[in-house]
C-alpha cells in the first residue's frame, strides 16, 4: 500500500495522479486528522522533486498553528492575513508565490525557500488549515502544481475528521 515508487521525473499531471491515488489509498476509512496529515506530508515530500518543505498549518483559536510536516523546523504560529500562509487562509484562495523575496510580508522560516504554494483546506465551508509547500528555486510551482495540490487538499478536507485535531 505504501508508495515508494514515485517516478519523480514523470510529467506533473501524472505525478499528481499517482500522488492523489496513493493518498486516497493510504487514508482508506481512517478519519484521524493527525495521522492522515502526517502521512500526507510524508507522501508529498516523497513524491515531489525540488522542494524543501511540505506540510500543514491548522486553524486553532483563530490562528494558524504548525501541524505535521517534512523539512526543517518552521514557525509555530502565523496570524490570519500574515505571510503567504495567512494571506491564502484569509482569502480562502490558493496562493502561488514565484519569488518569496518579492512577496511583502513573507515569513522566512527557512532561508533556502525561494518559491512557495499555499492551498487553503476548506471542510464543509469552514477553513480548517492550509497546505504549504516550499521550494529552493524561484518559479517552482505552476498551474499543474496548483491543480494537483488542490486535489490533495480536497481529499483531506473531505475525508478527515477535523474537529479532533
Ligand atoms: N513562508 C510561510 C511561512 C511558513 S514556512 O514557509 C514553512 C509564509 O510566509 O507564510
Amino acid at each position: 500500500m505504501h508508495a515508494s515508487h514515485f517516478d519523480r521525473s514523470a510529467a506533473k499531471p501524472e505525478l499528481y495522479e499517482t500522488l492523489a491515488r496513493s493518498l486516497d489509498a493510504l487514508i482508506g476509512d481512517e478519519p484521524d486528522a493527525l495521522a492522515n496529515l502526517s502521512n500526507a506530508a510524508a507522501l508529498i515530500w516523497e513524491a515531489l522533486p525540488d522542494i524543501n518543505w511540505a506540510g500543514f498549518y491548522v486553524l486553532r483559536g483563530g490562528e494558524l498553528v504548525l501541524g505535521p510536516f517534512q523539512g526543517r523546523p518552521a514557525c509555530v504560529r502565523i496570524a490570519m492575513g500574515k505571510g503567504v500562509c495567512g494571506t491564502a487562509a484569509a482569502n480562502r484562495e490558493t496562493l502561488v508565490v514565484p519569488d518569496v523575496q518579492k512577496f511583502p510580508g513573507h515569513i522566512a522560516c527557512d532561508e533556502a525557500s525561494r518559491s512557495e504554494i499555499v492551498v487553503p483546506l476548506i471542510a464543509n465551508g469552514n477553513l480548517v488549515g492550509v497546505l504549504d509547500v516550499d521550494a529552493p528555486n524561484a518559479n517552482r510551482f505552476d498551474d499543474d502544481d496548483r491543480a494537483g495540490l488542490e486535489r490533495v487538499a480536497a481529499l483531506l478536507a473531505q475525508k478527515v475528521r477535523w474537529e479532533r485535531i
